[in-house]
């Protein structure tokens, strides 16, 4: 529940420490995102919702109750949503529970262990550190979008033929950056993956068959360019 905005009250140690907790998360996405954020708004002709990351909590919790409720809209998995939601909800609390997509899981909620992440813009996020209204207009995907239809996306085949997951709690967060990870570099190393992974935590498989995986679909997917690439060249040759 929201404060009280004709009620101020007193922060209490508990809500210091969260807050202070809240700012450290923040800071970092707020500082990326500022720009994107002022632009998006601009070219929809509206004023930036910009949401303050103040230096006191009894301030934040006035601007936030002054942002208390905002309509925002974003492509998930390429189906467009839109809700009310407060300011101070996460883009993985969004997710979940207004888009009903709980492949995304939470696991730390302190940025630490990257089951929460999803590509935002195609570039992967953990979204425990992001506000929903942050996303406003953006286009995001979840481990639910990753299939198309029946047809699994090469991570996934390779995290099942790999045996990269376990209880499968980190999965989805860890093929998620691994798609981030693979659209940069894609053809990475075992170390390359084991850097690139490095902010996914697993705590049942070891890492091994993880990596393992990852370096699969690198393949697969290198040879799947490589034929989608021929068949263009065949078609261009035939003139069809
Ligand atoms: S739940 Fe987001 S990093 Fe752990
Ligand atoms: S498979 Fe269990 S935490 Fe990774």
């Amino acid at each position: 529940m929201l404060p009280s905005c004709s009620t101020p009250q007193a922060p209490s140690r508990e809500r210091v420490t969260r807050d202070r907790e809240f700012r450290r998360r923040t800071r970092f996405w707020n500082s990326q995102t500022d720009v994107t954020f002022t632009e998006r708004s601009e070219q929809r002709g509206s004023e930036p919702k910009k949401i303050a990351c103040t230096e006191t909590a009894s301030v934040r919790a006035e601007v936030t109750c002054q942002d208390a409720a905002m309509q925002i809209a974003m492509l998930v998995n390429g189906v467009g949503q839109s809700h009310d939601v407060e300011a101070r909800t996460l883009l993985v609390q969004y997710l979940r529970e207004s888009c009903t997509l709980t492949g995304t899981k939470v696991g730390c909620d302190t940025s630490s262990c990257g089951a929460c992440t999803v590509l935002v813009d195609g570039e992967s996020v953990k979204s425990c550190t992001m506000f929903a209204a942050q996303a406003d207009g953006a286009d995001v995907t979840t481990v639910e979008g990753l299939a198309d239809g029946p047809n699994w996306h090469a991570i996934q085949t390779a995290f099942h033929e790999q045996h990269g997951l376990k209880c499968g709690y980190c999965t989805a967060g860890m093929m998620m950056a691994a798609v981030g990870f693979l659209a940069e570099n894609p053809n990475p190393t075992d170390r390359d993956v084991r850097l690139g992974l490095e902010g996914n935590l697993c705590r049942c498989t070891g890492y091994q068959n993880i990596v393992a995986s990852v370096l699969a679909a690198a393949d697969s997917m290198k040879l799947g360019s490589m034929k989608l690439g021929s068949m263009e060249a065949d078609s261009m040759e035939t003139g069809q």
